[in-house]
């Protein structure tokens, strides 16, 4: 890794802020802008040598993606729009039309809202029931736990594999054995989780999952829907349009193509599909072993450094990814990231689009370090640097 790859590095900034969008890699941009400036045609549709060269760079990269996560065939990667749009096709396309009223989905409280409200407005369409798995002291996901909240009406556990405040990783292989033996569904949000750990779907046995792709060095308004053949099958699209339909007469006589270009209607993000390909490739040369183990490092090395500053309180001690969210005695959290900016060191304040987690830590807001494999140690002594001053946050703050 060259962190002249990532032309913002070369901005003057200290970027903390992975968890939300990932900086991008030369490889990636130049992929795209030569789609744009070389072959910029539809994907999919034409009969001519340019249009070829599209369809072949954007199944190059379904063929990365089932590489990546090992996936069993292409039909099952699906491109979306991100992880968003992927929850939210497997809850409204899929589940929407299968559970009924009274039935129940576990989540928990520390979820993104994007795997808490399309279950929420389930709540109120079909009548189901959203109900938590309670989280232990460090705000892990136990096993224990899961099997407690198992009820006899739970049809469904949808879990971030890692969470974007505690960074906690939960133990999807085990939830997948359980769940399965207990004929449950499991839905994986692989957001914060697929930039920075190996994620095998078969190994994990997990039934559906979505992620991004602007938070693993890829283009934004890109992202894979992961469902298992037989379940995806059964995935009704939300999108009708162009592209996804063999032939249609009357409404009688509607026929759909088949997976995966069945979910992808309409002209898709062709470039963000093209540039995910180069942000894979970028990732595999590095190797997501070698990118776990140099986030935990950053971590160990921020945890012990803050540690020792009295005013700053730890909210995830424990956590299995370069999350750190924290918060300074008195100090609102924007105010502490407004501080930081000042300084060109940019990081999160909040709540990070997680705002039930605040029943089970008590607090609505912090501040939020989310470091990637390019982040060094110097940066960190920066960082650090700043926050041993109280009295400098305390009035250069506004
Ligand atoms: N989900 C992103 C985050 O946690 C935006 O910051």
């Amino acid at each position: 890794m060259n962190r002249d790859d990532f032309p913002m590095l070369n901005h003057d900034i200290v970027y903390f802020d992975n968890s939300a969008t990932s900086l991008k890699p030369v490889s990636v941009i130049e992929k795209m802008n030569d789609y744009y400036r070389n072959y910029s045609a539809n994907a999919h549709r034409g009969d001519y040598d340019l249009s070829f060269k599209v369809d072949q760079e954007y199944e190059n990269t379904r063929e990365l993606v089932k590489e990546f996560i090992n996936a069993k065939c292409l039909e099952e990667v699906v491109f979306t729009s991100g992880t968003t749009e992927g929850l939210n096709m497997i809850v409204n396309g899929f589940f929407a039309n299968l559970l009924e009223k009274g039935d129940e989905v576990l989540i928990t409280t520390s979820e993104h809202a994007s795997n808490v409200l399309p279950w929420f407005k389930l709540v109120e369409t079909l009548g189901i029931e959203v109900n938590y798995i309670p989280l232990d002291k460090n705000y892990y996901v136990t096993m224990d736990n899961v099997k407690k909240a198992i009820t006899n009406k739970t049809k469904v556990i949808s879990l971030a594999g890692i969470t974007n405040v505690i960074g906690d990783k939960r133990p999807i292989k085990e939830i997948t054995k359980y769940a399965h033996d207990n004929n449950i569904f499991v839905v994986v949000d692989g957001a914060q989780m697929v930039p920075h750990i190996k994620v095998d779907v078969q190994d994990l046995d997990i039934d559906f999952l979505a992620f991004s792709g602007h938070k693993m060095l890829g283009p934004t308004g890109i992202g894979v829907l992961y469902g298992k053949l037989e379940l995806l099958e059964h995935l009704e699209p939300i999108n009708l349009g162009g592209g996804m339909n063999e032939s249609f007469d009357s409404p009688e006589e509607v026929y759909l193509k088949p997976l995966p270009i069945r979910l992808e209607a309409g002209t898709q993000n062709i470039a963000g599909v093209i540039g995910l390909s180069e942000a894979i490739k970028y990732l595999n040369n590095i190797g997501m072993d070698n990118i776990i183990k140099r986030e935990h490092d950053l971590r160990n090395y921020l945890i012990d450094k803050l540690l020792k500053i009295k005013y700053i309180d730890i909210i995830n001690l424990e956590s299995d990814s370069g999350i750190v969210a924290f918060n300074v005695n008195n100090v609102f959290s924007q105010d502490v990231a407004y501080y930081l900016n000042k300084y060109n060191i940019c990081v999160r304040a909040g709540s990070h689009c997680a705002k039930i987690l605040k029943s089970a830590v008590g607090i609505t807001n912090s501040v939020r370090v989310s470091l990637y494999f390019y982040n060094t140690f110097e940066e960190i002594d920066n960082l650090v640097e700043l926050l041993s001053n109280y009295d400098k946050i305390v009035s250069e703050m506004i």
